[in-house]
């Protein structure tokens, strides 16, 4: 392009730029949710103020000032308090001021009138930031994505796997890819059958966007049905064992329990001062424990809601948790650590799994052992009666991400960052298949 061409070029995409009315639904919502939303929503509405929808954000809070005036950034509560040079009474309070794009699009946009073009002014803006970021899953993927999540089909014979914006069911005898279901998250985190049904929970999300919880029903053809918005995105999902209860837990820092019947939130439990990386029951179905950014792992007691133990004794973020099958016990593990037993009664350290390195990524415990998944690609088999590695397997070339075991505890499933999965048998301490899961 030759020089004027390209001043040409440029000076008509900045007309046609500036000509274009910024849009509530695509601009303003997001920042609005992501920025505002953990104080001014239903849970929490600071100053009396709510900035959940499009019709709220113009009621007035507890000052009796205008939130927004349309065409009067000057006169608008919303614009005035970002701009406030004293950081008690900036917004958002207690955090970094907007950037100045940000202040300036949500200036415009009063000043352009502060119309809505999301639909129904009642309508959340959780789902209007939903919808910006769902789109299509690519036809052919220009590289595998990271396999974060797997589990396989309760009758053992198909694996769920982690994609873009969608979830594969893998057929692990031929290796052949089986169903393509999409309508979800970019980043899928965490995937769970139901013990007694072919329901599928699914987390994922945006980091610091927007997350979601779903369920899948491969009997009414795969519906993707959504449970929750969640102010980040969702990192974890567990049934109870007996199904009834489903858990979720993201970077929200909170815990989730939803009625998988009904589909709707039973519970929320809000304890943990950062992000909860992973959450699982206990056999008894009455505990869960979770492992969270904020260096600990804990116990709930499902009855009053409460942590029951804490255990603290980690130098970095807690990646993963989980009850040993006894669940007297329960193991946690953070980078440069070895993976860490303790009681779970009253979360007091017991021993380490020094076996298994300082680079465990992920865990599982199997009825016999402990199997945990590296950054060095490597996968161990460690029996909990001399906690010995008893297997190394070697066949991942990138970090492991993910473990699944089969029903029956004879065959697992491991991913890693560069798209493989490796079926494993426990038995023959060797891979029986080995697929890149890239459409
Ligand atoms: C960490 C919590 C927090 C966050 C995040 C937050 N606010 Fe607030 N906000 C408050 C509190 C507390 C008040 C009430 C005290 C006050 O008015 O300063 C308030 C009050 C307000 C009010 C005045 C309401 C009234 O009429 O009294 C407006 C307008 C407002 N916030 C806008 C925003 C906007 C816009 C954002 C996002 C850019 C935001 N807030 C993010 C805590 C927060």
């Amino acid at each position: 392009m030759t020089f004027s061409r390209l001043a040409f070029f440029l000076a008509l995409t900045a007309s046609l730029h500036a000509a274009e009315p910024v849009s509530f639904r695509r601009e303003v919502a997001p920042v609005l949710h992501r920025r505002c939303g953990a104080c001014h929503g239903e849970e929490n509405a600071k100053g009396g103020y709510r900035l959940d929808t499009y019709e709220r954000i113009w009621k007035t809070g507890d000052s009796g000032d205008a939130p927004l005036v349309a065409g009067k950034p000057g006169e608008s509560q919303v614009h005035a308090r970002l701009l406030e040079q004293d950081a008690n009474d900036r917004m958002p309070q207690k955090a970094d001021a907007l950037p100045p794009r940000e202040v300036a699009l949500i200036e415009r946009w009063i000043a352009e009138g502060a119309a809505n073009d999301g639909g129904a002014p009642q309508r959340p803006l959780a789902e209007l930031v939903r919808e910006s970021l769902l789109l299509p899953a690519p036809e052919k993927y220009a590289r595998p994505a990271p396999v974060t999540a797997l589990a396989f089909s309760p009758d053992g014979t198909q694996l769920a796997v982690s994609g873009y914006y969608e979830i594969m069911l893998w057929d692990i005898d031929t290796g052949a890819l089986v169903r393509r279901i999409g309508g979800l998250p970019q980043r899928i985190t965490a995937l769970a059958w139901h013990p007694q049904t072919r329901l599928l929970a699914v987390a994922g999300g945006s980091p610091a966007q927007w997350g979601g919880v779903f369920l899948i029903d491969p009997a009414a053809d795969f519906r993707v049905r959504l449970l929750a918005d969640l102010p980040d995105t969702a990192l974890s999902v567990a049934f109870s064992p007996d199904g009834k209860l489903l858990a979720a837990s993201g970077g929200d820092r909170a815990i989730r329990l939803f009625d998988t019947a009904t589909g709707k939130q039973t519970r929320l439990l809000k304890q943990h001062s950062d992000s909860v990386q992973a959450v699982a029951f206990a056999r008894d179905g009455l505990r869960l424990v979770s492992a969270s950014r904020d260096r600990t792992a804990r116990i709930f007691s499902l009855e009053s809601g409460e942590a029951t133990a804490i255990h603290d004794d980690h130098a970095a973020p807690v990646l993963a948790a989980a009850f040993l099958p006894n669940s007297k016990g329960a193991l946690s593990v953070t980078r440069g650590q070895a993976v860490q037993q303790w009681d779970a009664e009253n979360g007091k350290l017991s021993s380490e799994f020094t076996d298994a390195g300082r680079a465990v990524q992920v865990l599982l415990p199997t009825s016999r052992g402990l199997l945990t998944g590296s950054l060095d690609g490597l996968v161990r088999f460690i029996p909990y009666a001399d906690r010995r590695t008893l297997m190394t397997w070697f066949g991942h070339r990138d970090c492991v991400e993910s473990l699944a075991v089969a029903p029956g505890g004879q065959v697992f499933a491991s991913g890693a960052h560069d798209g493989e999965v490796c079926v494993w048998n426990l038995a023959c301490e060797t891979w029986v298949r080995r697929f890149t899961t890239s459409p």
